[in-house]
């Protein structure tokens, strides 16, 4: 698979996606991400990438000219299966949206920042707009960066056996169970006995109920 994410901040998104589990998905050759500063594709003097909005009022707007020609330049060169924003008033992320998304060649990212973009940028080039919860960030760069680490780590080879991203919470519906390791007792407070029992099928079911007690108790919403 193949990212471009467009950004004025590209520092921002340097760390999140170039550590850990990211930093090995690219090593093993699972995904390319290119990070494009769109300061660069500025033709203004003083290579600005914002002005003021039509109609009054506070913020600034990201203006077309840098972002429609980063765009038009990239999607000269391949084909995008979906041509995403981030911004606060899109469909909110969830797994099955990122399941869909880590079947995909090729994606773009665009980072909003101030009041956002040009409104021609969004019918033009836009696909898809994701928000990543139903709060404001500074802008796109933190909510692109948790929507590829979403994705990323669903892409075949790149989690293995023990961190596989089946066992994850919401992949079956429900929660994940609560998890324990070493030592059996801390100050009193005792794994469940289950656990220890060396049982395959007793410990498969008392996860699955436990994943279904917490579901029914913290997210109602996901057994509708
Ligand atoms: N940009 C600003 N807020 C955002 C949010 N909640 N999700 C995605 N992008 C954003």
């Amino acid at each position: 698979m193949r990212i471009d994410i467009l950004t004025i901040l590209p520092q921002l998104l340097e760390s999140p996606l170039n550590d850990s589990i990211m930093k090995r998905a690219q090593e093993k050759g699972c995904v390319e991400i290119h990070i494009h500063n769109i300061r660069d594709y500025s033709t203004h003097r003083q290579k600005s990438v914002d002005d003021y909005q039509y109609g009054g009022g506070a913020g600034m707007v990201m203006t077309i000219q840098p972002i429609a020609d980063c765009i038009e330049k990239l999607t000269s060169e391949r084909t995008y299966d979906e041509l995403i924003y981030m911004t606060p008033d899109g469909d909110l992320l969830d797994q099955s949206t990122c399941n869909t998304l880590s079947l995909s060649q090729n994606i773009l990212i665009l980072c909003g920042h101030y009041k956002g973009v040009d409104q021609r940028i969004r019918d033009l080039f836009i696909t898809k707009e994701i928000s990543i919860g139903s709060y404001v960030l500074s802008g796109g760069e933190l909510g692109a960066a948790v929507l590829v680490d979403a994705v990323v780590r669903l892409l075949p080879g790149v989690l293995n056996d023990e961190t596989s991203a089946l066992t994850d919470s919401f992949q079956d519906g429900l929660l994940a169970p609560p998890v324990y390791t070493r030592p059996e007792e801390y100050k009193g407070h005792v794994v469940p006995e289950v656990l220890l029992s060396g049982h395959p099928i007793k410990i498969e079911e008392w996860r699955y109920e436990e994943s279904f007690r917490r579901t029914k108790e913290r997210r109602p919403d996901l057994l509708d």
